[in-house]
């Protein structure tokens, strides 16, 4: 019986360890400014060939990311080489770099004494930051968690809702990881919310005078998968009618000015945008959440990584803004500068279109509804891209913390 059940534990195993989508080989190469051209070249790159996936965007005057297998390596070289493109490698070995991100931080510091499992040492699950949320509503009279509905495969998904500011204060609403491999948007956001709670007393301000919604996880399936399965996973779990592939990019199945730009009607595709608009659950749902909220959300975030940037909107095409751009520009840029000021990061503040014109994104739909500053945080990249190893956490969590504050000071009531 013993034996019997270590055999079946170490089959297990192996299966687990053989379900892992395995990088060794894979590359990601970093190209040199790009000039108009070829930005278009890259752009088409991107939403017709699905062996490459672009870890960042062309855009011009800058560089895209571009990773491929090791077997479409020289396809990828003489692509670029045709179009003059130089380059240079800047993950030489993906799997390699996993492994480094896989390993716990070497630098503790966050507290052994929380009455939660999460911890910004290390990646956490989705139950985790569900439990983390749920004890701070627990702790706290004036939080509470709303659950917003299902993800496509059953996971809660639940927002934590920090009220002390009561009716009438401005609404904050934080939404992350709606890209599943961008491990450090989840990990920013809960860093935000331990901040705004267990450091209450070095600046009641904040909780006092605004209504904070924080959805740690908006694509939990996915997140879950990119850590069992497949790393580099972006997309959600659905299943596509019709197709082999599963999964539709959450970031293009929104509803305003939908599969106008930055999209693929191809559901192989990372960049798929659904078969029609908000068709995916958790767009859904979140959705739904946010139209509850009133006043509209004076600020929203949405984390996102990596390339080290604070986009506005909007960012479906080009020269579209929303009528306030120049107080949402100043803000962004004063917000990056202080960020920038901690670590010595260099952030910038750019228009999402002006990185890359993308439709359906989130952040395009909630300032269409009216939200006056909506931002889009690309965090950290460090040479890793979405593979940050979890020593990054806290010294993101602490620059954009810097950001926090610019921002709600700017917005505080009775200060403007
Ligand atoms: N990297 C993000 C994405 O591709 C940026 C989204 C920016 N917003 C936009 N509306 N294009 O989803
Ligand atoms: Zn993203």
């Amino acid at each position: 019986m013993r034996v019997q059940t270590g055999v079946s534990f170490l089959f297990a195993l192996v299966l687990a360890c053989q379900a892992k989508k395995d990088y060794s080989g894979y590359q990601v190469l970093t190209t040199g400014k790009l000039s108009p051209v070829q930005v278009d070249a890259l752009r088409n790159l991107q939403t017709s060939d699905e062996r490459f996936d672009f870890w960042k965007e062309a855009h011009p005057d800058g560089a895209a990311d571009v990773m491929s297998s090791a077997d479409h390596l020289t396809a990828l070289k003489e692509f670029l080489t045709k179009h003059n493109i130089d380059y240079s490698v800047k993950i030489q070995d993906v799997g390699e770099a996993i492994q480094i991100s896989e390993k716990p931080s070497p630098t503790k510091k966050s507290n052994p004494n929380a009455r939660y499992n999460l911890n910004w040492d290390e990646y956490g699950s989705h139950d985790d930051f569900n439990e983390f949320i749920e004890e701070i509503a627990s702790q706290n009279s004036w939080a509470s968690v709303r659950s917003i509905g299902k993800s496509v495969e059953g996971r809660d998904m639940k927002v934590l809702e920090l009220t002390k500011g009561g009716s009438g204060a401005p609404n904050i609403f934080i939404e992350a990881g709606i890209h599943a491999r961008e491990w450090i948007a989840p990990a920013v956001a809960t860093y935000t919310v331990k901040e705004l709670v267990e450091n209450y007393d070095s600046h009641p301000e904040y909780l006092d005078n605004f209504n904070f919604y924080v959805l740690p996880c908006a694509n939990p399936d996915g997140y879950e998968y990119s850590r069992s399965t497949d790393r580099l996973w972006r997309k959600n779990r659905g299943l596509n009618d019709g197709a082999l592939c599963k999964g539709v990019d959450l970031n293009r199945n929104w509803e305003f000015h939908w599969a106008e730009s930055g999209v693929s009607d191809s559901p192989c595709s990372d960049v798929f945008c659904g078969y029609t608009p908000t068709s995916e659950i958790e767009s859904q749902n979140i959705k739904a959440f946010y139209s509850t909220l009133s006043p509209v959300p004076e600020l929203t975030v949405c984390f996102h990584s990596a390339a080290n940037l604070w986009l506005y909107p909007y960012g479906y095409a080009y020269d579209s803004y929303p009528d306030n751009v120049d107080e949402i520009r100043r803000l962004g840029e004063d917000a990056v500068d202080a960020l920038n000021a901690v670590n010595g990061q260099s952030f910038e503040c750019i228009n999402s279109a002006e990185l890359y014109p993308a439709a359906g994104a989130s952040d395009d739909y909630y300032a269409s509804l009216g939200s006056r500053f909506v931002y889009t945080p690309e965090l950290r990249d460090n040479g890793f891209g979405f593979v940050l190893p979890p020593e990054y956490i806290i010294p993101s969590g602490e620059e954009v913390w810097a950001a926090w504050k610019v921002m709600l000071d700017k917005i505080m009531p009775n200060k403007e």
